[in-house]
């Protein structure tokens, strides 16, 4: 499977912060915010990954993540020439995607939770149809909405309705079958002129083919859209790296623990930040190992 992160948007609602630097560059606690939706990428599994943004942005991108050699992955860029909205991103990756099936996670979406690494990695290995997330929100008029029966039956889709019919808010991470560039093909721009996800969502429910996984109390999915939540979002990640001396989203321990780099690869990686606790951490992590053997 491939993966997308869409990167792109204009950032106004967060301005002046996003006047002159993308949204997905700002800080969540230790580390840019895209360090969050690509290690949500890597914990699938996944290393052929295409980051859609701005022409103002890529080069900020490029700068920080370059090809994605040095943690043992494949990045390469698009850009997104106007914010037409989330499906676009397939149209724009045609040639990226090929023949494969693709993950896209929207760049301000961050997940946290145990066991959310399996959960992504076992849907990374779709073949046919799409797969969602529901998570129990209680502003569901912000938010993609799904609403099920008891059974998990998908009953409806809609974007930011004014009258939700389920609490269920549709996070930014989305599994589909290659079937999804033709889809995106036909969809038709909405009232607020975008091409939604929802529209492309909605066409897997009609044809059968859509899954949608609930996530309960121990995920959680953090919100970006305002000052107050980006806020809120970095008092979280630092409360539980503080508690658990584990990191949330370091790219670096993820490419380790996974294989793709050796010990000296990570070493390399850290000297630059050791100034940091975060260069320390990645240190410690080959120290403890170490001590255990
Ligand atoms: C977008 C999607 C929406 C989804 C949300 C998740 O909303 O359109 O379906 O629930 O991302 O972050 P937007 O960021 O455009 O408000």
């Amino acid at each position: 499977m491939k993966g997308i992160i869409l990167a792109g948007g204009s950032g106004t609602r967060l301005y002046p912060l996003t006047k002159s630097i993308s949204k997905q560059m700002l800080p969540i606690y230790d580390k840019p915010m895209i360090y969050y939706p690509l290690s949500v990428l890597m914990l699938a599994g996944i290393r052929d990954i295409l980051i859609i943004t701005t022409a103002r942005d890529v080069i900020y991108f490029e700068d920080l993540l370059r090809d994605g050699n040095h943690i043992g992955i494949n990045i390469s860029y698009a850009i997104q020439d106007e914010p037409n909205g989330i499906a676009e991103a397939f149209l724009i990756a045609e040639g990226f995607i090929g023949d494969s099936a693709v993950a896209l996670v929207l760049g301000d979406n961050i997940f946290y939770g145990s066991n959310f690494g399996n959960i992504v990695q076992k849907h990374s290995q779709l073949k046919e149809g799409g797969i969602i997330f529901g998570c129990y929100v209680s502003d569901p008029e912000r938010y993609g909405i799904v609403e099920v029966d008891e059974e998990l039956n998908i009953l409806s889709i809609e974007e930011k309705p004014k009258n939700p019919k389920s609490y269920y808010a549709i996070p930014g991470l989305y599994f589909f079958d290659n079937k999804v560039v033709d889809i995106a093909r036909q969809v038709q721009p909405s009232p607020r002129g975008e091409l939604e996800i929802t529209s492309i969502i909605d066409k897997y429910r009609e044809k059968d083919k859509l899954k949608v996984q609930l996530l309960g109390r121990g995920l959680a999915w953090l919100d970006t859209g305002t000052h107050e939540s980006l806020l809120e979002a970095s008092n979280f990640v630092e409360a539980v790296q503080k508690r658990q001396g584990l990191y949330i989203a370091s790219i670096e321990e993820i490419a380790y623990r996974r294989g793709y780099i050796n010990k000296d690869q990570l070493i390399r990686l850290a000297e630059p930040l050791i100034k940091t606790d975060y260069g320390n951490y990645l240190i410690e992590i080959i120290k403890q190992e170490e001590g255990i053997k």
